[in-house]
């Protein structure tokens, strides 16, 4: 018990202590068939995506992120996007974001069928101009149009902050930084706030530490994390975002995936590793684990490797 704070009340009750600093439920957001498929080497099948999300749509999850409308020249696996949203089988009550980065991915989206979006910005100069060819600013303009279009059609938009912990160009990210681009999407109207440890460098303590400084400016309850597990460290890091109040998890069925412009970062977090702490931990997230195992056993057979998920390995003997 060295180290705990002092909560006014005994902490060894006959409750794990754990528990009393988690969220009851978490609103787990599926990335997948987006940042999951978007890095991988060959290009998947349109129908091989569609069904994925449909397999996925059964899991009880109630957001998938779909796909990108973005230059098919930078990341060609999302060129199929329009056919994708068009494809699936929507089910009631299932939001299908699409990444938008600016005007013309945000109007041919929205032509398509999407109901709900995503802008991406970075904490780094660097990274934004890698990954979205723009500054920091730029991208905030860029943004800026977005929401106010997405607000006179009735379009939720949703804000991604790309490197809260390390650059793969920058090295170690200022968490003053971090809060900044966080507030800027925050104000622009973005409804959730995605901070995203793009190249998976973080660590309980570096979470910890910029989830603090984010929290002063935007509110926990509107705020998500999203951990590529490139060092193993996700699960740990999304405990202690739950423990900081944070109640909205990405991650990526089969641990899929990784960001054309942040080399060598793993898949994101395992959706079904993510679903199996939490079942352990009895927090509510309304998601079946054998649906999401077959969903997992699908991608992972339709791209030839076995899954980067410990769950989906020691359940599905893969
Ligand atoms: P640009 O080259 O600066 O844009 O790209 P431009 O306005 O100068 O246009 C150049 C060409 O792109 C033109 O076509 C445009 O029509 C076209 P051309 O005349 O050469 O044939 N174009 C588009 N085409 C389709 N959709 C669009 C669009 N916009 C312009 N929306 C742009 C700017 C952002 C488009 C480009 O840099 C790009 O596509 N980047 C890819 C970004 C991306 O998808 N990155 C991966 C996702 S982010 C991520 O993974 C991180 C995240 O998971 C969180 C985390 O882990 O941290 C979210
Ligand atoms: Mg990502």
């Amino acid at each position: 018990m060295i180290g705990l704070p002092d909560l006014g009340r005994p902490v060894l009750t006959a409750y794990d202590p754990i528990m009393l600093t988690l969220p009851k439920s978490v609103r787990m957001f599926e990335v997948g068939p987006r940042d999951g498929l978007q890095n991988e080497p060959t290009v998947i099948p349109t129908d091989t995506k569609i069904e994925l999300i449909d397999m996925l749509s059964e899991t009880g999850l109630e957001t998938i992120e779909v796909g990108s409308f973005v230059s098919p020249k930078w990341v060609p696996q999302m060129s199929d996007t329009e056919a994708v949203l068009k494809g699936i089988h929507r089910k009631a009550g299932i939001i299908y974001p699409v990444l938008t980065p600016n005007m013309k991915g945000f109007e041919a989206a929205v032509k398509a069928g999407a109901r709900e979006v995503a802008v991406f910005g970075a904490a780094t100069e660097g990274f934004s101009q890698k990954n979205i060819n723009c500054s920091i600013a730029e991208s905030l303009e860029r943004f800026t149009s977005v929401c106010g279009a997405a607000k006179e059609q009735n379009i939720r938009v949703r804000g991604y902050v790309s490197c809260v912990v390390g650059c793969p160009y920058e090295g170690e990210v200022d968490p003053g930084k971090v809060a900044e681009v966080a507030e800027a999407l925050y104000t622009l109207g973005c409804y959730e706030i995605s901070l995203g440890d793009t190249i998976g460098v973080g660590t309980p303590k570096k979470v910890e530490r910029v989830l603090y400084t984010v929290a002063e400016r935007v509110p926990t309850d509107k705020l998500s994390v999203h951990f590529h597990d490139t060092h193993g460290q996700a699960l740990a890091n999304i405990l202690t975002a739950l423990q900081c109040g944070i109640a909205g998890v990405d991650s990526a069925v089969s641990g899929l995936g990784g960001c054309p412009y942040a080399h060598g970062a793993a898949g994101n977090v395992a959706t079904e590793d993510v679903l199996y702490m939490l079942n352990g931990l009895e927090v509510e997230t309304g998601v079946d684990m054998d649906a999401l195992l077959m969903a997992s056993g699908f991608i992972s057979k339709a791209l030839g490797q076995s899954p980067a998920s410990k769950v989906a390995r020691a359940i599905l003997d893969m």
